[in-house]
């Protein structure tokens, strides 16, 4: 057997035979650790293969079983439950509540008679217990185990042959004996998720696997962790705020970009089912800068309020604070109202906050956020009934955006009767809505200033 030493970038995962302070692929910096292969076999040893068997593409397949939870936010967001037999990686940052809400689910689970498999590398069992107890989970059979060796739980899994729910918390905690690299390397990260993978497969169990962040966001080791598994969640959240929104990034068996809104309560997880009652909750009568945009999150709309407070700068390079947006779209806005609209704002400093701390990232977000810096700079309050989406364009054009009638719906639900939207948005929802259509920025500075 031939050791051989390798330098894996712990960032993108390629790798290098010397070290080296940048890796090259990632341009990632101080990211290659030395980690030790035992090769067998050599890359190009020759074996010969197998005659492989084809099927037909239209041959009749069953669905996917699922397995449904108690959680209706969880479930949109796997697109319809649990599928059995999959691999799902939830990741997040430390103390958002990961461990919390997957031991609420094997809670539930093991109530509807499921054989529920708890494996923490984390923390002891008198600490799962605790947080059992909290949860309210006292006569459940979760079972639990505080282990750390990929090998054993594989072939216990496998012993025990039995369709069942298995967590580990976390997947970086896991090790191979037979792999000389620390848990938590590329490599260990990498061999443990494909053994667990292959034996929770194997007898169709239902595998969720805890995954730490880094701090740029990103789930810690390597990216092709991400391709192994079925689903990729995220669970994010500002440990200032009580909510909590479950995000899907990668779904084999469902639509991606689904949310789910939780708050985190003394007792553990509670499911928001109406999420833009929350987010609108504090909101204030007359007061200027703030904005409703009608948003959408996945299949779901979301009314969320856009905050922005302009204010004359004494600094030679004004202050830019977003929190919820992204600046550089923040930047193209206040280019296009300084260009086209002729507000000035490069002598203003700007902060602008999605209240609530939710993350906006779609463009239908522009005409909401403009009309909050509009408002703010100007001074004058919004309509209380209004909300607002659409996308701006660089030559100050307001374009359209998908699915405006959920939009639309959502807010009248909520009872706002005022929209404001792009004039090529073509809507049929009548109701005793009143339509304003925006087709030039410019039209959206006349309508607040002058209220034309
Ligand atoms: P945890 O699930 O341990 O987070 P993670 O596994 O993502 O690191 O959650 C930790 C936080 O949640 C901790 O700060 C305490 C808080 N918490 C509650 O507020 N209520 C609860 O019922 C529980 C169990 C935790
Ligand atoms: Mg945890």
């Amino acid at each position: 057997m031939k050791i051989t030493k390798q330098y894996i970038c712990q960032s993108c995962g390629s790798i290098h035979m010397k070290w080296n302070g940048k890796c090259e692929q990632c341009n990632e910096w101080n990211s290659l650790i030395e980690e030790t292969t035992n090769k067998s076999t050599g890359p190009l040893s020759r074996s010969k293969g197998r005659i492989i068997n084809f099927e037909l593409l239209n041959t009749e397949t069953k669905d996917h079983p699922r397995l449904k939870t108690n959680l209706e936010e969880m479930d949109r967001v796997m697109g319809g439950g649990f599928v059995l037999g999959s691999a799902t990686l939830i990741g997040g940052d430390p103390g958002i509540g990961k461990s919390t809400l997957l031991l609420q689910l094997t809670g539930y689970f093991s109530k509807i008679n499921q054989n529920c498999l708890y494996i923490s590398g984390e923390e002891s069992l008198s600490q799962v217990k605790m947080r059992s107890d909290r949860l309210g989970l006292k006569n459940t059979n979760i079972q639990f185990a505080s282990i750390t060796n990929a090998n054993d739980i594989a072939h216990t899994i496998k012993t025990i042959n039995k369709k069942s729910i298995l967590i580990i918390d976390s997947i970086q905690t896991m090790y191979l004996p037979q792999i000389e690299s620390a848990p938590g390397t590329v490599s260990q990260v990498r061999a443990c998720a494909n053994e667990l993978i292959m034996a929770a497969k194997a007898s169709d169990s239902i595998l969720i696997l805890i995954g730490h962040v880094t701090k740029d966001g990103s789930i810690a080791g390597p990216r092709i962790l991400e391709h192994m598994v079925d689903t990729v969640l995220y669970f994010e959240g500002d440990n200032h705020f009580q909510y909590r929104v479950l995000r899907s990034i990668k779904n084999r068996f469902g639509p991606t970009n689904e949310i789910g809104v939780f708050e985190m309560l003394s007792n553990g997880l509670r499911q928001i089912v109406n999420p833009s009652e929350l987010f609108l909750s504090d909101r204030k009568k007359n007061v200027s800068g703030s904005a409703i945009f009608a948003g959408l999150e996945g299949t779901r709309p979301i009314l969320i309020e856009v905050q922005a407070l302009v204010t004359p700068s004494t600094l030679p390079s004004p202050r830019r604070t977003i929190v919820g947006w992204d600046i550089a779209r923040l930047s193209m806005l206040c280019a296009v109202l300084e260009a086209r609209c002729k507000i000035h704002l490069s002598s203003m400093d700007i902060f602008l906050n999605i209240a609530g701390g939710l993350k906006i990232s779609e463009p239908a977000a522009d005409l909401a956020v403009a009309a909050a810096l509009i408002s703010s700079v100007r001074n004058i309050p919004l309509s209380f009934s209004s909300v607002y989406f659409g996308e701006v364009g660089l030559t100050g054009e307001i374009r359209k955006v998908p699915q405006p009638e959920l939009r639309i719906k959502e807010a009248y639900k909520l009872g706002f009767d005022k929209i404001t939207l792009p004039s090529k948005q073509k809507v049929t929802i009548k109701e005793d809505l009143s339509y304003v259509n925006i087709t030039l920025l410019s039209d959206l500075v006349n309508l607040i200033t002058k209220n034309v």
